[in-house]
């Protein structure tokens, strides 16, 4: 494995426009990202994803830390780093609003130093790709906003850099559109081989595009995992069971003495018991309690629990012992 982006220790506060009150909107962020990982930055809104975004591109200096890309330090070597990185940050940027679609794509070429003779094949592939070959000769600011993204990511591809950096590549545009740059965005991943930085605060689009994620809060990293053992680690213990009569108050009483986190509802033909069970053991003595009475179980199923859920408990704090021992 090659680490292809290094972030060390960043921190980078803004001054408030009135007062000296600082706010440290990114504090002591450290991650690293290997090549041809598409790796999410996520978290709710004003938790510092752009600002970290911001650094890795060189737009924002960090107020202290150090950033490399592939191994060269932003700091010493701004240019050859940068080099390697194209970003589409939020509000579609990097595009000329007076250009048509094809224009933008030739300017930014050329801005990259390369002819058009030498992208005109790529650039076919890209409006293909992007479904805007009927749109090529359409101006930008005529375009909606979905296709503004899709464009700003095709111009950010054109310039063939390994490591691609998108801020909220899914914000403000219609699902449709979303649904399609997420499949262009997997298509990249999958087939060239190019490493994703991406920030979003819709823990389904993560869920849906990410191998790992950063889940930053008030600018400082609280979960570095896979997505996967993060859905398995809150997964795995939920369980939805459904009783074939109600519970005594003798087993209500014990059920109440072993576990502290469940719900239970009995106002209803089948009597329902929803429970997080801190060990997956812990299952053998919820069913002793059961045969106390001889109640019958119908059905027993592992609740299926999104990443929505998951991001909530660990910004709320919850389990966060248990997260911090499995990494
Ligand atoms: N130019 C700025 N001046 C002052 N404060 C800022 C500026 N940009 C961002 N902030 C503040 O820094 C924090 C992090 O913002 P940001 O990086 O944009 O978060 P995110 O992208 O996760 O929503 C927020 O509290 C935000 O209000
Ligand atoms: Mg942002």
């Amino acid at each position: 494995m090659e680490t292809i982006v290094d972030v060390n220790h960043l921190n980078k506060s803004y001054k408030m426009r009135r007062g000296k009150e600082h706010i440290q909107a990114v504090n002591d962020v450290s991650f690293k990202v290997q090549k041809g990982e598409i790796l999410g930055l996520l978290g709710p809104n004003g938790a510092g994803k752009t600002t970290t975004i911001k650094m890795i591109c060189g737009l924002l200096i960090p107020d202290s830390g150090s950033i490399s890309i592939k191994g060269m330090d932003l700091s010493k070597n701004k240019l050859q780093g940068l080099q390697h990185i194209s970003a589409v940050l939020e509000g579609n940027r990097n595009l000329y609003w007076r250009l048509t679609v094809r224009e933008n794509l030739e300017y930014f070429a050329g801005n990259r130093g390369k002819s058009r003779k030498e992208v005109y094949g790529r650039i076919e592939e890209l409006l293909e790709q992007f479904n805007l070959k009927g749109k090529e000769h359409e101006l930008v600011n005529r375009l909606s906003r979905g296709m503004q993204q899709k464009l700003a990511i095709a111009v950010a591809l054109l310039a063939d850099s390994e490591v691609i950096l998108l801020d909220e590549p899914t914000l403000g545009i219609d699902i449709e559109t979303g649904y399609e740059v997420r499949q262009i965005l997997r298509d990249i991943v999958e087939k060239s081989n190019r490493t994703i930085i991406l920030s979003s605060h819709d823990m389904d689009v993560i869920q849906d595009l990410c191998d790992r994620t950063v889940i930053i809060n008030h600018g400082q990293i609280v979960v570095d995992d896979k997505v996967e053992n993060l859905m398995r680690l809150f997964a795995v213990r939920s369980y939805t069971i459904t009783l074939g009569q109600p519970l005594t108050d003798q087993q209500e009483i014990l059920l109440q003495q072993e576990f502290s986190h469940y719900q239970y509802s009995a106002d209803r033909i089948e009597p329902i018991l929803e429970i997080d069970l801190a060990k997956s053991e812990n299952i053998y003595k919820l069913f002793d309690i059961f045969k106390k009475e001889n109640t019958p179980v119908e059905t027993i199923d592992r609740s299926t629990i999104n990443f929505e859920q998951v991001f909530m408990k660990i910004v709320k704090g919850e389990n966060g012992h248990e997260l911090a021992s499995s990494s």
